[in-house]
């Protein structure tokens, strides 16, 4: 099996602690197991610029950041994630799994964050040339599982605890789960849901099922 012709966006989302990050390596590594080009990048972060914003981001000494704030900060990491990162993978034909993506603003910032959807729809594909994920996974999760396995998660880079987002309360973290179900029913071609209380290898053969099918429809697979 070989990859043609252009790469493919993957983007892997959902509530905080749903397993996004485990499931963008166990992907990555089903590729890499067929011979595969594909490379895995996460949001905020990605490239020598965005791991910086992302620091600023998730400092937890930062309680002040208005949400417009947050929507330009992570605008830019994902300006410069997609130009100097994933526009050039795609061209060469490579799989770019991205550990979240612009839903996660639009969901974060807007749903949750009260700010306006359509703008920031707007800023974020005006940024990134309209680049959109060919693919979207959403780990769906009740609200409870997902904050007790945040409990067990180790402390975010450069934080004692929880990272400022993750520390914003119960009632945030509901109108995030809401927003992505609102989203996958409204791009209900683009995304995928996922139960994400099951097991994590159950979750990636969803997952691969999925992928498998898009790349026959694609005609990926020679
Ligand atoms: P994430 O990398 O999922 O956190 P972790 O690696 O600690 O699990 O994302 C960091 C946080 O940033 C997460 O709480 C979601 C938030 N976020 C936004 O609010 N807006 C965005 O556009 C993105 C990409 C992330």
């Amino acid at each position: 099996m070989s990859l043609s012709g252009k790469g493919l966006l993957i983007s892997i989302e959902g509530p905080d602690g749903a397993g996004k990050t485990t499931q963008a390596r166990m992907l990555w590594e089903k590729f890499h197991s067929l011979g595969m080009e594909a490379l895995v990048t996460r949001e905020p972060g990605g490239t020598p610029i965005g791991e910086e914003v992302r620091k600023i981001l998730l400092n937890p000494r930062f309680q002040e950041m208005t949400v417009p704030c947050e929507v330009f900060l992570y605008c830019a990491a994902r300006v410069q994630l997609v130009k100097q990162v994933i526009q050039p993978s795609l061209e060469k034909g490579i799989v770019v799994i991205s550990d979240r993506f612009i839903d996660s603003s639009i969901v974060y910032q807007g749903y949750a964050g009260g700010e306006n959807l359509e703008m920031i729809r707007k800023l974020n594909l005006w940024a990134t040339d309209a680049l959109l994920p060919d693919q979207t996974f959403l780990l769906d999760l009740q609200l409870e599982k997902g904050l007790q396995r945040l409990q067990r998660k180790p402390a975010a880079e450069g934080c004692l605890g929880k990272d400022r987002i993750e520390q914003k309360n119960l009632d945030f973290h509901c109108r995030v789960r809401d927003g992505f179900l609102q989203l996958a029913r409204r791009e209900p071609e683009r995304f995928v849901l996922i139960d994400a209380a099951k097991s994590p290898e159950e979750v990636h053969l969803s997952i691969w099922t999925e992928v498998k099918n898009m790349l026959r429809k694609r005609q990926f697979f020679r």
